[in-house]
């Protein structure tokens, strides 16, 4: 089924592994700043998407935008019809965990969710959805060898930006989760079904807890060394391919 409803790529034009930005735009900045030789090869509804090279590694960017309902029709066409292996989402959070500083950098280990996305698996119990123990390892091992301070732990994507009830937000906390974004756990949950792998990486821009935010032209610009652990963890991914 190529193309796909949302995505207009021939086959052979998306790499194995993908990162996934919400913003479209911010998938055209890491294209242009990150890849070599980026092509476009998706424009259907302002979606961007590139496949470039990073380090020789052939490597896509692709915009899912906001929530589980759109990163979950991306992350699935792209798992089950261009054979993409791995995902690695990069976006931003809003901290809840009051030892977050405004640019800090988390993992998500685990994503907790108030959505319904895991309904239709007609589970009678409550999921967990969880990253790719690999591409943990390898983005644990990027940041590392960056000197990177990582924050790596379990993470909230929720259905809502702006929550009706502000006392939600500390009972997450109270349960050690470290920030709020909104598409992790649907990505996960896809990456679970279809046998693929999925990570989520962060750079903290607002805190639920001081107050403080970034500017939207810092959130599209000033995430470098998050972008950096994406890259490094997308080609030794490539280095090591018999690794399931
Ligand atoms: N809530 C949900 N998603 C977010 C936030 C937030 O506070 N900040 C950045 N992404």
């Amino acid at each position: 089924m190529i193309p796909t409803p949302h995505i207009e790529a021939k086959a052979g034009e998306i790499a194995k592994t993908v990162l996934m930005p919400g913003d479209p735009l911010r998938a055209k900045f890491v294209a242009e700043n990150f890849l070599e030789d980026p092509k476009q090869y998706n424009g259907v509804r302002g979606m961007l998407g590139y496949t470039g090279k990073y380090k020789g590694h052939d490597v896509s960017v692709q915009g899912s935008g906001m929530g589980i309902p759109s990163i979950g029709i991306y992350s699935y066409e792209l798992y089950k019809f261009y054979d993409v292996d791995n995902i690695i989402r990069i976006g931003t959070a809003g901290a809840i965990h009051p030892d977050l500083k405004i640019r800090d950098i988390v993992i998500a280990q685990g994503a907790c969710t108030n959505s319904n996305y895991a309904a239709q698996y007609n589970i009678t119990g409550t999921y967990a959805p969880i990253a790719s123990f690999e591409l943990l390892e390898k983005a644990v091992m990027a940041a590392r060898n960056k000197d990177a301070r990582i924050t790596v732990g379990n993470v909230l994507s929720s259905d809502t930006f702006y929550g009706d009830d502000p006392l939600d937000t500390e009972k997450w906390q109270k349960m050690g989760v470290l920030c709020i974004e909104m598409e992790s756990a649907g990505l996960y949950m896809n990456a679970a079904r279809l046998n693929k792998r999925a990570l989520g990486l962060f750079t903290i821009s607002d805190s639920l807890v001081t107050g403080e935010a970034t500017t939207s032209s810092e959130r599209q610009s000033s995430f470098t060394k998050m972008m950096e652990i994406a890259l490094e963890t997308a080609i030794a991914m490539e280095n090591n391919k018999t690794n399931k």
